[in-house]
């Protein structure tokens, strides 16, 4: 991605770097702070992000939704973990067609969830415990029962009209756009009260803001300030690249539509025009006042245009989530549908190599494997058979603990969750899954194909209520939980695992402390090792004359490993099997990670 020219420039720093460290006489950690803090230290690139899904995370009133109180009364448990920031789910009142993804008052806390005074106290609670909030700012759309929405659909002449997109029907049918969650795919819904369509990239019941309409975007940053103003520390911004508009909403040709499920829909619906100057505005108006972290859910965001929204210089957003990753593996044309044969690591690696690469020099970047909208993680990219579970599942926290970028760490992958695997389309409740069947449904498609593969890709599978205790409904809720509990839920829990000092989550917290403890791991150099092993991801991470590897085996199968480095004198910080890795090879989805001394 870089020009040759930048590329030589980064070798020669990172070389003059080392020698300088070899020869200084400086402590070892004067060193490395003096080298960290050319970094451009900042506490959201030591942090690491914890995001908790609140229907899914503690019930509190026994109405089988998690809610604020149950998050309350679980403060000491995230505490416990050692995390630094909490990433909220929205919490705003919602009609919830979309769990919450559809708000209805920005400035009300759900119902189901409680009150404005429970807010305020969960705040308070976890900033007396030294973790920051981060709210979902999720402002490509409201619910269309939001009063704004309410407004402008009633007349043309609406003062609020212009708050949405709206396509007057004597102008013909507008151009196909798609609406992720409707069972006819479109994203323009037909409104016969004032005889237009109104757009919506997700379902009817989102309809798209009009970000051209300066008056909304006042909206928007008061709305922000207000919770910046109760003391949050950030905002996570839901498809924010959605946000701008060519509102001469241009068809889209064939080939961008054959591309349906392969991103190539960007031009049309993402980064429009004046995407940049809207973020610009925002950070202006907003985000430069505060000691804040943000970070763009990142749809449609690549190498090349990663740089426009993260870069220090430009004064738009602190750092965002790429889709590459997590879209690696599925077959093109098909609805989330995972190749068979398991993963291409050496695809694998190169991808999350490029995306360092990419943030080497400037800019920060993300890590992370699990979130609401993704399968979890052990599921997907590690193992959930019961021999291997646990195992992969600590190499893959082992992967995302070691990489440059700040990880966000999805609730109940520390405790191993896996995908629960619903057999029927009755069990679901995401409207994604049910939108989707419908749709395979109408059009005569193959309905048991889609139930398989959602049973590797659905969302639902995380949002399962999180695993407690083995008390009934795993002490999640006393009443009728509102989607089913994983049965694995007796023995996969926290009650469980935290007595066990081999568990995942005890795993979990030893490698959260020795990421704090190893400034190294947060900005040393990275370099892929053995980069065409197809079955171990090796690599290794350097600040100021420290130097860590990291072998990962990512099979259920004994590897072998070439690093060029001997490790048998080198000392063993934490190994998922509890002992060392022999020289060259790791057991079955082995992770190990050394420090390297300078004889090795
Ligand atoms: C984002 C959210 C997802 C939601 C969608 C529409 O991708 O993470 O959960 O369904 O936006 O708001």
């Amino acid at each position: 991605m870089y020009p040759f020219s930048f590329r030589l420039f980064y070798c020669a720093a990172a070389f003059t770097i080392s020698i300088l460290s070899c020869q200084s006489n400086a402590k070892p950690e004067m060193a490395e702070k003096s080298n960290a803090d050319s970094m451009n230290r900042k506490w959201w690139k030591e942090a690491v992000v914890y995001q908790v899904y609140p229907r899914s995370f503690k019930d509190a009133d026994g109405d089988g939704v998690g809610d604020l109180k149950g998050i309350i009364s679980k403060l000491d448990y995230l505490k416990s973990l050692g995390i630094d920031v909490i990433w909220l789910n929205p919490v705003f009142a919602s009609p919830n067609a979309d769990n919450g993804y559809d708000i209805s008052d920005y400035r009300t806390i759900m119902k189901d969830f409680g009150t404005m005074a429970d807010f305020d106290s969960l705040l308070n609670g976890l900033h007396q415990r030294n973790i920051k909030l981060v709210m979902d700012l999720v402002v490509n759309h409201s619910s269309d029962e939001h009063e704004w929405f309410k407004q402008s659909r009633s007349s043309r002449t609406n003062p609020y009209r212009d708050y949405y997109h709206w396509w007057n029907a004597e102008r013909g049918k507008p151009a196909f756009r798609p609406g992720a969650f409707e069972v006819d795919g479109s994203g323009w819904r037909f409104d016969s009260l004032t005889n237009a369509y109104y757009l919506h990239y997700f379902s009817y019941k989102q309809p798209d803001l009009n970000w051209e309409n300066p008056k909304l975007r006042e909206e928007i940053y008061a709305m922000m300030n207000f919770w910046f103003q109760k003391g949050i520390d950030g905002f996570r911004m839901d498809v924010i690249p959605f946000i701008a508009k060519d509102t001469t909403f241009p068809v889209i040709t064939q080939k961008v539509l054959d591309e349906q499920y392969g991103g190539g829909w960007d031009h049309y619906m993402a980064s429009g025009p004046h995407l940049h100057d809207y973020l610009k505005e925002m950070n202006n108006e907003v985000l430069n006042k505060y000691d804040c972290m943000s970070v763009a859910e990142g749809a449609g965001v690549t190498t090349g245009t990663a740089h426009d929204f993260v870069d220090e210089d430009r004064h738009e957003l602190n750092m965002l989530y790429h889709f590459e990753g997590v879209s690696l593996g599925f077959v093109p044309g098909k609805f989330k549908q995972v190749k068979p044969g398991g993963i291409n690591l050496v695809e694998f690696k190169n991808l999350y190599s490029k995306w360092d690469t990419v943030f080497a020099d400037k800019g920060w970047g993300t890590i992370y494997l699990g979130n609401h909208d993704q399968p979890r993680m052990v599921t997907r990219w590690g193992n959930d058979s019961p021999e291997w579970r646990e195992l992969s599942s600590k190499m893959l926290t082992t992967f995302l603990f070691t990489m440059r970028a700040t990880p966000y760490y999805f609730a109940g992958d520390e405790l191993g969750m896996n995908n629960i695997k619903f057999e029927k389309i009755e069990d679901y409740r995401d409207i994604e899954s049910i939108g989707m069947y419908n749709q395979i449904k109408n059009n005569g498609g193959d309905l048991k194909e889609f139930l398989n593969d959602q049973k590797i890709t659905a969302r639902d599978n995380a949002r399962t209520p999180f695993q407690w205790d083995n008390t009934t409904n795993a002490g999640f809720t006393t009443g009728i939980p509102w989607l089913k509990i994983n049965p694995n839920y007796t023995t996969v829990n926290v009650a469980v695992e935290e007595k066990d000092s081999t568990s995942c989550l005890n795993y979990f917290k030893q490698l959260l402390r020795l990421r704090k403890e190893n400034l190294v791991l947060t900005y040393g150099k990275y370099t892929l090792l053995d980069k065409d092993n197809p079955n171990v991801y090796a690599y290794s991470r350097e600040l100021d004359g420290k130097k860590l590897l990291i072998l990962l085996n990512f099979t259920a199968s004994p590897a072998s490993v070439n690093t060029g480095m001997d490790i048998s004198m080198a000392k063993l910080l934490i190994d998922n099997y509890g002992k060392a890795a022999s020289n060259n090879s790791l057991q079955p989805y082995e992770a190990a990670i050394y420090e390297i001394t300078s004889n090795e």
